[in-house]
C-alpha cells in the first residue's frame, strides 16, 4: 500500500485495509508496545472481528503483523486486553518466557440469533514468541455468561497489593469486578456504577489504574467507562471515575462524587446525569491504557479509537476505514473544578519534528496568519500556543483551512465558558446528518493564559488545552489538507503571547 491515499492520516495508526474499531491488548513487552485492534480484514464496514496486530518502539512508528486471533467456533473475537503473565501463574509458559496472554470477548452472533441471551463469553489466547504466534486456551471460555446480552471488554491488570489479577468487565449499565490467581478462574467480586455517571448508552471498554495525584504524595484509581451513545456531543465517548480500589470493590472519592453532582458542564445532559469525559470530541472512543509499562518509565499511557458509532461506517475513505488517537499520557490533577485527568500527547511525538517556526509576541485585533508569518506549509504539524489578555467576552479562533473553503476551526467562547471545535464547513459530510457540527468543551483552568496544543494530520485535530485538562479530537474530511493557519480576533482582541508550529514527517516518509 502506498498509504497516501485521500484522508490517509501520515502520522496516526490505521489499517493498511478493511474495518477497524477498539484498540485491544495494549501491552508493552521487550521493547515492543503492541497494538491489536477491531479488525474486519474483508470489509470497511463492521462484520466478523478478528484482532489486527501491529508493534512500535515509540508508539509513533508501527509495523503492521499479521492478524492475531481468528474468530473460532465459540464466537468472533470482541474487544479485550493482554497482559504478561510475568510469574507464569497461568501456568501457560515458562517463569523463564513468561506467556503474553490476551483476554477478549467471544461473541456468538449464532446462539444471539437464536434468541439467547448468553451470546458473550470472555476467553484467552496465550504466545510464548512476542505476540507473534498465538493459541487459543483448550479450556475455553474461562468466564461464562450469566445470562446477561452485553458481557464484554475484559481489562486485566495485576493487583499487586493482593498479588492477583483484577479483569473490569463491561456488563450492560455497570462494570464488574473479577479477580483471579491464575487468569484461568474467576470469582466476581463487586458491581460499581448502575446509579451513578452518564447512562445514554451500552457501558463498554472500561480500564482501572492507579495514577498520583499530581504534586502531591497521593494515589488514587481511575475508571475509564466508554458508553455508546450518550456523550456530551453526541454517540460514543468515554467518561471516568476516580476513586479507591482495595482489590475487591471501586469507591468514588467523596470530592470527585460531589462534582459529578454539580451543574452540568456542557449543554447536552442525558437522563439528567452528567459524566465526566475524558476528551469532549466527537472523535475518541474505546480508548484503554497500556499494560505493563515499565516502572522506570511511569507514564500511563491512552490510545483512543478516533472515531465515533455515530458515523464510523460510512465515512468517505475507501480501502480502509478509521484511525487511533496519537498516543498520551494521562495525569491526575487537582483542578478548580476537582481532580481531573489530563491528556497531553506522548514526547516520542518529537520523533517526527521537521522544520519549526517560533512566533515573536503580538497582538491580534483582527486576523493573523501564521503560516504566512512562518513562511512555510505543511499538512501535518504540532501547534503550540500561548494567548493571554483576550477581551472579556471576547472569543478567539484558532482557522485551519485550504484554498477551497473548508476549514476547521478550533476556539473559545468566553461567554459559555467553552472551548469548541467547529467542523460545519470542514469538507465532506454528507455521508452522515449529524458528522457536521459544533463541539463545546468545558474550560477548567481559571489563568488568565490560554496554553494551548494542536497535532493536525492530514484529517484530524486534536486539541489539548490547559495543558491537557480540556481535550477536544475531531476528525474531517476536506477535498486538499488544511494548510494555511489563522489566528481570528472574533470579537475583542488579545495577545499571542507565545507560540511555535513544528511540521511533523509522515511515518510513511
Ligand atoms: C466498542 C465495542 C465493544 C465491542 C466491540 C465490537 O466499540 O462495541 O464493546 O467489544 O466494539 O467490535
Amino acid at each position: 500500500e502506498s498509504m497516501q491515499e485521500p484522508y490517509r492520516l501520515q502520522f496516526h495508526f490505521t489499517p493498511p485495509t478493511g474495518w477497524m474499531n477498539d484498540p485491544n491488548g495494549m501491552v508493552y513487552h521487550r521493547g515492543e508496545y503492541h497494538l491489536f485492534y477491531q479488525h474486519n480484514p474483508d470489509s470497511t464496514v463492521w462484520g466478523p472481528m478478528h484482532w489486527g496486530h501491529a508493534v512500535s518502539k515509540d508508539m509513533i512508528n508501527w509495523e503492521h503483523l499479521p492478524i492475531a486471533l481468528y474468530p473460532d467456533s465459540l464466537g468472533t473475537i470482541f474487544s479485550g486486553s493482554a497482559v504478561v503473565d510475568v510469574q507464569n501463574s497461568s501456568g501457560l509458559g515458562t517463569k523463564e518466557n513468561p506467556p503474553m496472554i490476551a483476554i477478549y470477548t467471544y461473541h456468538n452472533a449464532a446462539l444471539e440469533q437464536k434468541g439467547r441471551d448468553d451470546f458473550q463469553t470472555q476467553g484467552i489466547a496465550f504466545s510464548l514468541d512476542n505476540g507473534r504466534n498465538w493459541t487459543k486456551y483448550k479450556n475455553n471460555p474461562v468466564l461464562k455468561n450469566p445470562g446477561i446480552r452485553d458481557f464484554r471488554d475484559p481489562k486485566v491488570s495485576w493487583y499487586e497489593e493482593g498479588q492477583k489479577w483484577i479483569m473490569a468487565l463491561a456488563v450492560k449499565d455497570h462494570i464488574s469486578f473479577y479477580s483471579s490467581k491464575n487468569l484461568l478462574d474467576w470469582k466476581l467480586e463487586s458491581d460499581f456504577g448502575a446509579d451513578v455517571g452518564a447512562h445514554g448508552g451500552v457501558w463498554e471498554c472500561p480500564d482501572l489504574f492507579k495514577l498520583p495525584v499530581k504534586g502531591t504524595k497521593e494515589e488514587k484509581w481511575v475508571l475509564l467507562v466508554n458508553i455508546n451513545p450518550g456523550a456530551p456531543n453526541g454517540g460514543s465517548g468515554t467518561q471516568y471515575f476516580v476513586g479507591n480500589f482495595d482489590g475487591k470493590r471501586f469507591e468514588m472519592d467523596p470530592q470527585f462524587a460531589a462534582s459529578l453532582q454539580r451543574k452540568p458542564l456542557v449543554a447536552s445532559t442525558v437522563n439528567g446525569q452528567e459524566g465526566i469525559w475524558l476528551d469532549y470530541g466527537r472523535d475518541n472512543y474505546a480508548g484503554v491504557t497500556w499494560a505493563n509499562v515499565p516502572e522506570r518509565d511511569g507514564r500511563r499511557l491512552f490510545l483512543g479509537w478516533m472515531s465515533n458509532w455515530d458515523y464510523a461506517n460510512v465515512v468517505p475513505t475507501e480501502k480502509w476505514r478509521s484511525a487511533m488517537t496519537i498516543a498520551r499520557t494521562l495525569e491526575l490533577e487537582n483542578t478548580p473544578a476537582g481532580l481531573r485527568v489530563a491528556s497531553m500527547p506522548v514526547k516520542e511525538l518529537q520523533n517526527l519534528y521537521q522544520q519549526s517556526y517560533t512566533f515573536k509576541t503580538q497582538p491580534v485585533t483582527s486576523t493573523l496568519s501564521l503560516t504566512e508569518q512562518a513562511s512555510f506549509s505543511t499538512p501535518t504539524y504540532d501547534l503550540q500556543l500561548e494567548l493571554e489578555r483576550l477581551s472579556p467576552d471576547g472569543q478567539f479562533a484558532i482557522e485551519l483551512s485550504n484554498d477551497k473553503d473548508q476549514k476547521v476551526l478550533i476556539g473559545f467562547d468566553a461567554t459559555r465558558g467553552q472551548y469548541y471545535i467547529d467542523r460545519r464547513k470542514a469538507g465532506s459530510h454528507t455521508f452522515s446528518d449529524n458528522f457536521g457540527g459544533i463541539h463545546y468543551a468545558p474550560r477548567l483552568a481559571t489563568g488568565a493564559t490560554f496554553p494551548l496544543r494542536l497535532v493536525v494530520d492530514v484529517a484530524s485535530v486534536e486539541v489539548f488545552a490547559d495543558g491537557g485538562k480540556t481535550v477536544l479530537t475531531d476528525i474531517f474530511f476536506p477535498d486538499e489538507a488544511f494548510t494555511n493557519v489563522r489566528l481570528i480576533a472574533d470579537k475583542g482582541s488579545f495577545n499571542l503571547a507565545s507560540g511555535k508550529i513544528t511540521s511533523l514527517r509522515s511515518i510513511y516518509a
